[in-house]
């Protein structure tokens, strides 16, 4: 709760904890496994700290779940939440597609979960593709880095700049810091090409790597100030 509420990292806190730093209900605490509850007072010194908890999640979605907290038809990332970390009403930060497989951050910070999403604050999503029809080549690098425009469902759109990085005739990585609907497939049909397999491996400094398919896991502290710091979000 310590840690959650910015007093430091959970060993800072600890440390903080065992020296006598804090009472719970006018009590010192010393032990810090002590758990508190959401009627507990907190306080350091004459400071009440509030027990309202951030949390921040990242999971491997796979294929073949909505990004959704709730469906009644289709499997959906809810699913693979255990009740207790449901319960603190975390969501997703923006939506990958049914078949869109990879990194999904989960949470209750209404700030940070804005903020990722808002095209304001350039965020950059790595993804993984793997397309059909013709390799691309250093043309389609140079335009999507000036910032193509879209003209399909809704009408007239134009992207930001766009890093493309070619890896084989049939694979590629596309950095966009936008999250217009079904952006990635929308930009390789403009070329004529299919998306065939797409995963999002990286959201700002936070990757996919490590972590296992559907298993929700607990950002690091690091992680969490490192994004923070890069959305401008004081810790
Ligand atoms: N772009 C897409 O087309 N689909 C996704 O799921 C994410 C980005």
């Amino acid at each position: 709760m310590l840690a959650n509420s910015g007093y430091g990292t959970r060993s800072e806190v600890r440390k903080m904890i065992s020296r006598g730093l804090f009472c719970v209900n006018g009590t010192v605490v010393k032990d810090p496994s002590f758990a508190v509850n959401e009627n507990d007072i907190v306080t350091a010194g004459d400071k009440e700290i509030s027990s309202k908890t951030n949390l921040y999640y990242k999971l491997d979605k796979p294929d073949c779940y909505l990004t959704a907290m709730e469906d009644k038809r289709l499997p959906a990332i809810a699913d693979l939440i255990p009740s207790n970390i449901r319960t603190k009403k975390i969501s997703p930060v923006g939506r990958l597609d049914y078949h869109t497989t990879g990194l999904l951050i989960l949470t209750n910070d209404g700030e940070l979960s804005h903020r990722l999403t808002s095209p304001r604050y350039e965020v950059p999503k790595t993804y993984l593709i793997g397309y059909s029809g013709d390799a691309l080549g250093q043309e389609h690098v140079r335009m999507f880095s000036e910032g193509i425009v879209l003209e399909d469902t809704d009408g007239k759109i134009s992207l930001k700049p766009a890093s493309l990085r070619l890896i084989d005739d049939s694979t590629c990585e596309l950095t966009i810091t936008e999250g217009k609907t079904h952006q990635v497939r929308r930009m390789l049909a403009k070329f004529g090409r299919s998306v065939i397999t797409l995963r999002r491996i990286r959201i700002g400094n936070i990757t996919v790597d490590g972590l296992r398919e559907g298993v929700p896991e607990e950002m690091t502290d690091e992680e969490i100030t490192e994004l923070k710091k890069a959305l401008g979000i004081s810790t």
